[in-house]
């Protein structure tokens, strides 16, 4: 793929590429608990995004998306939101710019294949690949947590996803063989080996493309807030749900709207499920930490409501099939894919068996992804 987008870059706009790829994300364990100050357990995939980019004379970003067939330009005089997937691209150059102050126009060509909508967090890569690409190419000398920061910042005000930090820091700082243990109070974070060489990381991709922005994962995170404000009245130290106990939480059920119970129910359990599951890794326990991920689905489903039928009824048959760990659905909900932890010598039989299931009764066949843990966001030379 490397090879035939510096061609295709070089047909299109007659001149060398600056490439960079980004991956897309996983994510173990510890879901929306990125927004509530919690922990979070992601590694960056084998699925990506190029980015090929270089100057123009132009104050004019020019831009042709390989998936979409697609070339468009803006220009740079007024960086403003659009609709669809140039805003990431404008939201970037805005923020970067507002720091550095105004650079040169761009050529830029994307091409990759982590899927749209899939839960695997395309829009990241796109955001912090493009980022650490005009980063390289301008000499910004901007940090990696700065790009995330930036990356994060474009999804709140250019496509209205008031997403937490996960994807664009799993991005940015993925290794690979290893998942990110990060705390998203402060950005400590710790690499944790995922070194179980009997077992991979499947994605089974419900075809059920989510659609976020401005809806449903806005209004939840709305409803952990008001769960704080309340909370806040009784325990003034409690700065986000990541604070708050289970005991805590059942104390002051009757004065919470029962709605607002149910989301902080799920977010405070979800943190405690990380925090048990990293200790299960660390002792190499995996059949404990797939069951915490069947209680996560359970929470997704039961208490957060941001799954569907389609990832319930996925995560319901794995749990049936031998040698499935654990089953969830992942990222910010409604469908997308769902993660599962298969031990390596059944996936094939379990590929086929979940394929049938689930065609069958939705007549649609979700596509599987075997993944593996790489290195995050990286310049290719
Ligand atoms: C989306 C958001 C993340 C995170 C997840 C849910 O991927 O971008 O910040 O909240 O949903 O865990």
């Amino acid at each position: 793929m490397e090879t035939s987008i510096r061609r295709q870059f070089y047909q299109r706009f007659g001149k060398e590429a600056f490439l960079v790829a980004a991956p897309g994300r996983v994510n173990l364990i510890g879901e929306h608990t990125d927004y509530n100050q919690g922990y979070v357990l992601p590694a960056a995939i084998d699925k990506k995004i190029y980015i090929g980019i270089s100057k123009n004379d132009k104050p004019v970003l020019r831009v042709f998306a390989a998936q979409y067939q697609q070339e468009l330009s803006f220009s740079l005089d007024q960086l403003a939101p659009v609709e669809g997937w140039p805003t990431y691209l404008l939201g970037m150059i805005y923020y970067l710019q507002k720091d550095r102050g105004a650079f040169e126009g761009l050529d830029v060509y994307i091409d990759g294949n982590i899927p749209i909508g899939a839960g695997m967090s395309s829009s990241a890569a796109i955001c912090t690949g493009f980022g650490l690409a005009m980063n390289e190419l301008f000499n910004l000398g901007f940090t990696r947590m700065q790009l995330a920061l930036a990356a994060q910042k474009t999804e709140h005000n250019f496509a209205g996803l008031m997403c937490g930090i996960m994807d664009q820091f799993a991005v940015l700082h993925g290794k690979s063989g290893h998942v990110i243990k990060l705390d998203c109070r402060n950005m400590d974070y710790e690499y944790i080996p995922f070194h179980f060489p009997d077992y991979r990381v499947v994605l089974v991709n419900s075809m059920v493309s989510h659609s976020l922005a401005g809806s449903e994962y806005n209004v939840r995170r709305a409803q952990c807030e008001e769960g704080i404000s309340i909370l806040q009245k009784y325990y003034p130290d409690i700065q986000s749900l990541r604070d708050v106990t289970g005991k805590q939480l059942e104390l002051h059920k009757n004065i919470l709207p029962e709605i607002v119970y149910r989301r902080c129910h799920f977010i405070v359990h979800e943190n405690e499920r990380l925090l048990q599951g990293c200790d299960f890794l660390s002792k190499d326990n995996l059949g404990e930490f797939g069951k915490l991920m069947f209680e996560t689905q359970e929470g997704l489903s039961k208490w957060y409501e941001v799954s569907c039928p389609e990832s319930d009824f996925l995560s319901e048959e794995a749990k049936t099939y031998p040698g499935v760990m654990g089953a969830r659905q992942m990222g910010g909900g409604f469908g997308g894919c769902t993660i599962n932890i298969v031990r390596e010598d059944v996936i094939e039989d379990f590929a086929e068996f979940i394929q049938k299931k689930y065609t069958k009764k939705f007549n649609k066949v979700p596509e599987i992804y075997i993944t593996q843990i790489e290195d995050g966001a990286h310049v290719v030379r």
